[in-house]
């Protein structure tokens, strides 16, 4: 099967969300869970934004292993050669330089024309490239560029010694089946383009990265970049833990492999939640508190039953160990007696109608019936009577 390859960003395009700030001592800790969940590709940071970040990158670069460690720069001199040094310890270094390809980017931001733009992109690869093998080239603003141009840029940074040409959509401006189209003319267009590895770069501004990250794959690029909780700038970055379970979940459609495991997704999100101090939405698909749990009678019903009816993973595959049935006003009675047994109450049929009623009426109140209160509620309504 092919192989998708996942890009971590969660050090640098997610350190980059609004109030966050990683020490090089947080980074790491993080970098060593994420070589643990199985990313190919960790992107430490951008090393010319600040002495904190370059320390950061170098140190990933010096203690994570078995992983590729890459660092942001412009394609200016100054940027490439500071990257250069934080990451040249890495076990498998990799310099990721970007310039934007867009006409508002590139008249309004560059203040540049297209020739310009060109000659600069050039210059920054093959600077990168004289100091290191492994060479990814970003065009910002990629989704919003003229085709044509695009095509003659990329063929450009695969002459000047390119491997990987990342094509982001770095507004969330893109949608699935446009951004599809998007990929293959521009692919059409790139001179050597089978030599390289095509990647995408989503953002979640439409709340579409991830939707078009999966098309990216169908339109055949090798490389998905995320970060962990989907966080990055604005409303973020495609979602690692959501790429990663949707080529799983979807084996059957997309025909493509990730190198991640699983079951270390929720200890990563975890981690990164706590060291950023940004908390997951409760219904946030795989990784939210909700994500797993069922809540109504007719579900509960059904998962008690057979899982299938209503769960397509399972939390165990994401290494969580949690009880899926969530005891509150719209549970059924099959849910609370199930759980009575679980936990070793015995209340027999004649007494379960009065529990069960009571059970609701302290539902109403509390929201979440808890263990706890199950026993207290089985005291006061059998054993007392
Ligand atoms: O969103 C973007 O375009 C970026 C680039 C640096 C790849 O983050
Ligand atoms: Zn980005």
């Amino acid at each position: 099967m092919r192989q998708i390859d996942i890009f971590d960003t969660t050090l640098r395009d997610g350190e980059q969300s609004p109030g966050v700030a990683l020490n090089p001592g947080e980074k790491v800790q993080i970098a060593r869970q994420l070589a643990k969940l199985g990313v190919n590709v960790i992107e430490a940071g951008f090393p010319i934004a600040s002495p904190g970040d370059f320390e950061a990158v170098k140190r990933i670069a010096e203690e994570v292993r078995q992983v590729s460690i890459c660092a942001l720069a412009r394609t200016q001199a100054q940027d490439i050669e500071r990257a250069w040094e934080a990451i040249l310890k890495a076990e498998s270094p990799r310099i990721h330089t970007f310039i934007a390809t867009s006409p508002i980017h590139m008249q309004y931001k560059l203040k540049k024309s297209p020739d310009a733009v060109l000659e600069q992109a050039v210059a920054g690869v093959k600077l990168a490239k004289s100091k290191v093998a492994d060479i990814e080239f970003s065009a910002e603003d990629a989704s919003r560029s003229d085709v044509d141009f695009l095509g003659r840029v990329f063929s450009a940074a695969i002459k000047a010694g390119a491997t990987v040409l990342n094509i982001p959509d770095t507004v969330g401006y893109a949608t699935p089946d446009e951004f599809a189209q998007f990929l293959r003319a521009v692919m059409e267009r790139t001179e050597g383009i089978e030599k390289v590895k095509v990647s995408v770069h989503c953002h979640n501004d439409l709340g579409l990265a991830v939707a078009n990250s999966l098309v990216a794959v169908q339109a055949g690029v090798h490389q998905l970049e995320g970060a962990i909780n989907g966080i990055g700038e604005r409303a973020g970055n495609a979602a690692v833990e959501e790429l990663a379970m949707a080529l799983k979940t979807r084996r059957d459609q997309y025909q493509v492999e990730t190198t991640i495991n699983s079951k270390e997704i929720a200890r990563t999100s975890q981690m990164v939640s706590r060291l950023t101090g940004m908390i997951v939405q409760p219904n946030k698909a795989i990784v939210g508190k909700n994500a797993f749990a069922h809540e109504s009678g007719i579900h509960q019903d059904g998962v008690l039953k057979e899982r299938s009816t209503y769960e397509i993973m399972s939390p165990d595959s994401i290494g969580l160990d949690m009880d899926t049935i969530v005891l509150g006003k719209h549970s059924g009675r099959h849910a609370v007696r199930e759980r009575l047994t679980e936990l070793g109450l015995e209340v027999d049929e004649a007494r379960m109608d009065e529990v069960f009623k009571e059970f609701k009426l302290l539902a109403e109140r509390k929201k979440e019936v808890t263990s706890a209160d199950l026993f207290s509620l089985v005291d006061t309504h059998v054993h007392d009577v």
